[in-house]
């Protein structure tokens, strides 16, 4: 750890960078706890982007000065990434979002396995993290998929670790639920996953707003995570160690380049949206600075930044979670004790009696209070938990530019929902 924080958190300034937190919904203050599903951006996000369109808007490697400035963005928001991952520029790769991402990578990693070569995949993830793997079943790929327990919605290790073996080929593990908030323990994964001859692979998604990554300690061969779940533009990033990058082929255009990791980057990129993804980035990194003065380098600074949002969103969780626990047929699904809120992060659902959850959104939306009911493609999770055929739950996200009025603002509109 470096470093030492010398202030409280301070939400002040973290609003401030925000300028759509100002939004009123019927002379309300809009209250953003639909972070899980695109989180706000800074002004420095906004700035970027404009920017990018003002002084350097063309294509890549042309031989005049706004294709240089082009190149010169895209280089710094490799680098800039490479800080976040904690790895090198070049095993950093943009991409339209992570399932897209996901599902080219899939393919490419299909065109080296055979017939009864299997992948495992969990019952808690996204199925952007299910579905690009099950589609190598057309090939005769076994997936093989780990339960969970019910009681605290954690993975099931014992069923995981059954479900490895010498024919496994990759293991596919989200680093948070994005309906139920756990973290799994993917570092003790991915070394299971290597013990049998596997690759590991990270969907991020979810964990990237609220815990640092960090690709050399896990070790995984690839990690993918979307910028616009982190304060950034609608994109996908993925990191792949290098050999990987250069070993597996990648379905391209011939013209274009073979060199990692741009053969991976399929045409042309939203260029605009990476000058973005730098300085979603680099807010963070100002954020940590904010924190703690003392951090030198990037990377520093982004640590320290999680280490006061983690703080401060375990605090929000807490209060949210207490308060929730006094409303009358409340049911949250995942982890409820405080002294593992280690294990989980800021992202709760639940149920209220049999309300059905988007009735429950709406008199929230109405009040100004964002957030969003259903299976958020959590389709495997929704299905065992028993609540697809039932709207799903209600979803709260929080981040670290809710505050504590925001959430007993939801606790009290939710009093009142369920007192009608
Ligand atoms: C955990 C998780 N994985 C994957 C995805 C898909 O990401 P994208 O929208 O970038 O394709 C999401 C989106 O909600 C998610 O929450």
């Amino acid at each position: 750890m470096q470093g030492t924080e010398s202030k409280a958190f301070d939400i002040a300034w973290v609003r401030e960078q925000f300028p759509s937190l100002k939004l009123q919904v019927g002379g309300h203050d809009a209250a953003f706890l639909d972070g899980p599903a695109g989180t706000q951006v800074p002004k420095q996000v906004i700035d970027a982007i404009r920017n990018y369109f003002v002084s350097a808007n063309a294509n890549m490697y042309g031989a005049f000065l706004t294709s240089r400035r082009n190149d010169e963005t895209i280089l710094a928001a490799r680098a800039a990434m490479a800080d976040f991952f904690n790895c090198h520029s070049n095993e950093v790769v943009f991409g339209q979002n992570m399932t897209t991402i996901t599902f080219a990578l899939a393919r490419a990693i299909g065109r080296d396995l055979k017939p009864g070569d299997e992948i495992v995949v969990t019952t808690l993830d996204h199925d952007a993290n299910v579905a690009p793997w099950r589609a190598l079943e057309e090939k005769g790929v076994v997936v093989r998929q780990v339960d969970i327990y019910e009681a605290d919605c954690t993975l099931d290790l014992h069923d995981l670790k059954r479900k490895i073996s010498s024919n496994t080929k990759l293991v596919a593990v989200g680093y948070a639920s994005n309906m139920v908030g756990t973290i799994n323990p993917v570092a003790e994964i991915t070394k299971l996953a290597h013990a049998a001859g596997a690759l590991m692979f990270i969907d991020a998604v979810h964990y990237a707003p609220h815990g640092l990554i960090d690709v050399k300690a896990l070790d995984c061969d690839f990690l993918v995570c979307s910028p616009y779940k982190f304060f950034g533009p609608h994109m996908g990033t993925l990191y792949g160690k290098r050999e990987h990058l250069e070993k597996f082929k990648p379905y391209k255009v011939r013209p274009a380049t073979n060199t990692s990791p741009e053969c991976w980057e399929t045409g042309t990129q939203v260029q605009e949206l990476i000058a973005g993804i730098a300085a979603a980035v680099d807010y963070i990194a100002e954020l940590g600075r904010h924190c703690d003065p003392s951090v030198k380098s990037r990377r520093a600074a982004l640590q320290a930044a999680y280490r006061a949002t983690h703080r401060y969103e375990t605090g929000l969780l807490t209060r949210l979670t207490a308060g929730l626990q006094t409303i009358p047929g409340m049911r949250i699904f995942g982890i409820t004790d405080a002294k593992r809120f280690d294990e989980r992060c800021s992202t709760l659902s639940f149920r209220l009696g049999d309300h059905n959850p988007t009735k429950i959104a709406a008199f929230l939306g109405e009040r100004g209070i964002f957030t969003w009911d259903g299976n958020f493609y959590a389709l495997n999770l929704s299905e065992r938990l028993g609540v697809e055929q039932h709207g799903g739950v209600l979803r709260v996200g929080l981040v670290h530019y809710n505050t504590a009025e925001e959430v007993d603002r939801l606790l009290a509109a939710l009093r009142e929902f369920a007192s009608r």
